[in-house]
């Protein structure tokens, strides 16, 4: 299924028709509106203007569209800001308030704006909330974008306190567990805590681990709520919200999603390739600049699909070149396409593009749409077309999107502890967990992406790249699975407290793995030593633990021969960083030592598997060759797999 992001307030009334013409045309099924028009639609306060939103709801309806309407929350109003000041949010690292005049300017401890927000959705929601032409919500838009998350404003402040004074049974316990005595940090009761913000040097990492808790339920509150409020009215329509990854907001995604009935992603690869290649040298970023590195699309689709361990939706993909990155690209010819079907490939049901038609005015005026500000079609719409036409033969939607048996533990805590103790500046736990994926992705294998409470028994090995805080339930869990686990450096590293387990690290992984890490060092990027495993020489980098490796079978050694990588039955630990080189090689030895099928086809090739269905995905400018058996049934493509071409075949099995 497909759709298309609409903003009819950007419009002539006058052009709607024709522009839903074509989209039914197109073969949408779905517009989004309406998550921006709070000033449409409650021009003064409490005076309200639906006839132009009736109006665009009956024209798509009545082309045969169904729409997906949103709340307006992530803009609200001038005269609402001047009503309630204390709305704005206040920047954490500079003390400054952060103005209106863009968006996502509230502040998740506002009480003032909570209401606020329940107020104009339950006005929408009673109105719109059993209308036959709206299938579903989205809520607000991309939650904690633009670094929204945290805010040392004097309601976050109060906020914590009480949130402090729930979690901790008396200030006692709080300056314990904090470690205040360390530089005379000590409270004498809650109202005199301070938020971990605007000190002279570095607070304690306990007090800024709660802060980062306390923002995250802050906002999981805060959309929680929402939800409810829209849920009351509008039983039957569905509810989604388009996700910002994790390792952006620091927000605990899977609490977030709890509430609804699937997640959207909004996927914008060349803007995101550009931000996250910014440092890479030329060749690498010039490589991928108008395709998209190979697996960052599918990393945050993977991500997406596991928060609620269902498909979900791309509620917005880039059409063309983008306007926020540092630099931006126009996609290779294909590009559109090939990023349609590889979200479907990966769980998506539905795949909306950002935006139907280019914005001559305001802040997005230089990012593409379907159609230029003159009303002609962009490259992006044949492409759209064939995407159509390919999903529509591979009957795509009624393939299962579960068909992973390799997991990844992800979870916000891993990002904390790396964001608040760097201890070395190279390691950063989303390059660390990409790092896994990646490689994952190259031997061509499904990745889920988990929490620690998920089920484990679908999976024949489980990956935890960074997750430093566990407790014994998670230890139980293991214990009691049948996976092979894999843990990276830093695991069970943290008590839940910040602090350091009183039986050295890997604290009580140890009833895993008994072993004890005896210090570790951090060594610059590209500072590398050597790793031998299995016969061959590899690179130890960035963080290096030594360890006491017990009885455990040491697997690899650093170069001076001592324990660097250890198993214990089922569970390896790894205690040191290392290469993509290295990476490749263990993991295709563990998923061939347990079964799992590896389709290594080359650095440029991804192989995904949906249902019976087995994608293959060309990132370079060569065709290539896939070297499948003769007896394959091929669906589409062709063995020769052309410059960003994809070949699709029916698994044997
Ligand atoms: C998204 C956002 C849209 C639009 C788009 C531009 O992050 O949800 O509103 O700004 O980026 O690429």
């Amino acid at each position: 299924m497909f759709g298309v992001c609409y903003y009819p307030e950007h419009w002539p009334q006058a052009q709607w028709e024709q522009d839903a013409q074509m989209m039914s045309e197109l073969g949408l099924t779905y517009v989004r509106i309406g998550e921006f028009a709070w000033s449409r639609l409650e021009p003064n306060p409490g005076e309200f203007d639906f006839t132009w939103l009736d109006q665009a709801i009956l024209t798509l309806n009545n082309a045969g569209l169904k729409v997906v309407i949103c709340t307006p929350t992530a803009t609200p109003p001038k005269w609402l800001i001047d009503q309630h000041p204390e709305i704005l949010p206040v920047d954490p690292n500079t003390g400054a308030t952060r103005g209106f005049g863009s968006r996502r300017h509230y502040d998740f401890s506002s009480v003032q704006y909570l209401q606020q927000s329940l107020r104009i959705i339950r006005v929408l929601a009673l109105r719109y909330g059993s209308h036959n032409g709206i299938v579903g919500w989205q809520t607000d838009n991309e939650l904690c974008c633009h670094d929204t998350a945290l805010s040392g404003s004097n309601n976050a402040r109060s906020a914590f306190q009480a949130w402090c004074s729930d979690q901790y049974s008396s200030i006692e316990k709080l300056n314990t567990d904090w470690g205040n005595v360390f530089w005379s940090m000590e409270y004498r009761n809650f109202t005199e805590i301070e938020l971990p913000i605007l000190a002279v040097t570095e607070t304690s990492p306990a007090h800024r681990l709660a802060y980062r808790r306390f923002s995250s339920d802050q906002v999981v509150n805060y959309h929680t709520l929402m939800v409810a409020e829209i849920r009351q009215h509008a039983p039957d329509q569905f509810i989604t919200h388009n996700f910002i990854p994790m390792n952006e907001t620091a927000v605990d995604n899977f609490a977030l999603a709890a509430p609804l009935d699937f997640t959207s992603y909004d996927n914008y690869p060349l803007g995101r390739t550009d931000l996250m290649l910014t440092g890479a040298p030329a060749e690498q970023l010039h490589r991928y600049m108008r395709t998209g590195h190979p697996d960052f699309a599918t990393y945050y689709h993977d991500q997406t699909r596991g928060l609620l361990n269902r498909g979900f939706w791309v509620m917005e993909q880039q059409p063309g070149p983008v306007n926020w990155a540092n630099n931006n690209p126009r996609p290779a010819p294909g590009m559109i396409r090939f990023w349609t079907l590889e979200a479907f490939a990966h769980g998506a049901d539905c795949v909306c593009y950002f935006r139907w038609r280019q914005a001559p005015f305001a802040q997005e005026q230089m990012h593409a749409g379907l159609l230029r500000p003159d009303n002609s079609k962009t490259e992006a719409w044949p492409e759209a077309e064939k995407a159509m036409a390919d999903i529509s033969q591979l009957d795509i939607t009624n393939q299962s999107s579960q068909t992973a048996s390799v997991a990844i533990i992800t979870g916000v805590e891993g990002l904390w502890v790396s964001d608040i103790e760097k201890q070395g500046e190279a390691y950063d736990f989303n390059s660390v967990q990409f790092s896994y994926y990646s490689a994952l992705r190259e031997l061509g294998v499904n990745v889920d992406f988990i929490s620690v409470h998920a089920d484990f028994s679908p999976y024949a090995l489980i990956i935890a790249p960074s997750l430093p805080i566990i407790d014994s339930t998670f230890v139980e869990k293991c214990e009691s699975s049948s996976a092979q686990f894999i843990f990276g450096p830093r695991a069970g590293a943290k008590t839940s407290e910040f602090g350091f387990p009183a039986t050295l690290p890997p604290g009580l992984l140890q009833a895993l793995v008994p072993i004890r890490v005896l210090s570790v060092e951090t060594l610059r990027e590209d500072c590398t030593e050597g790793l031998n495993w299995n016969g061959d020489h590899y690179e130890s980098c960035r963080w290096r633990e030594q360890l006491n490796a017990g009885d455990t079978e040491v697997i690899a050694q650093y170069a001076n021969g001592e324990a660097a990588i250890v198993r214990s039955s089922r569970f390896t630990y790894l205690g040191t960083l290392t290469n993509r080189a290295f990476l490749l090689d263990f993991l295709q030895r563990q998923c061939e030592d347990i079964g799992i099928t590896i389709y290594r086809f080359g650095e440029d090739i991804r192989v995904s598997q949906r249902g019976t269905l087995i994608f293959a995905f060309n990132y370079s400018e060569q065709e290539q060759s896939l070297p499948l058996s003769s007896d394959v049934e091929i669906l589409l493509g062709n063995k020769i797999i052309q410059s960003h071409g994809i070949t699709v075949w029916q698994t044997s099995d």
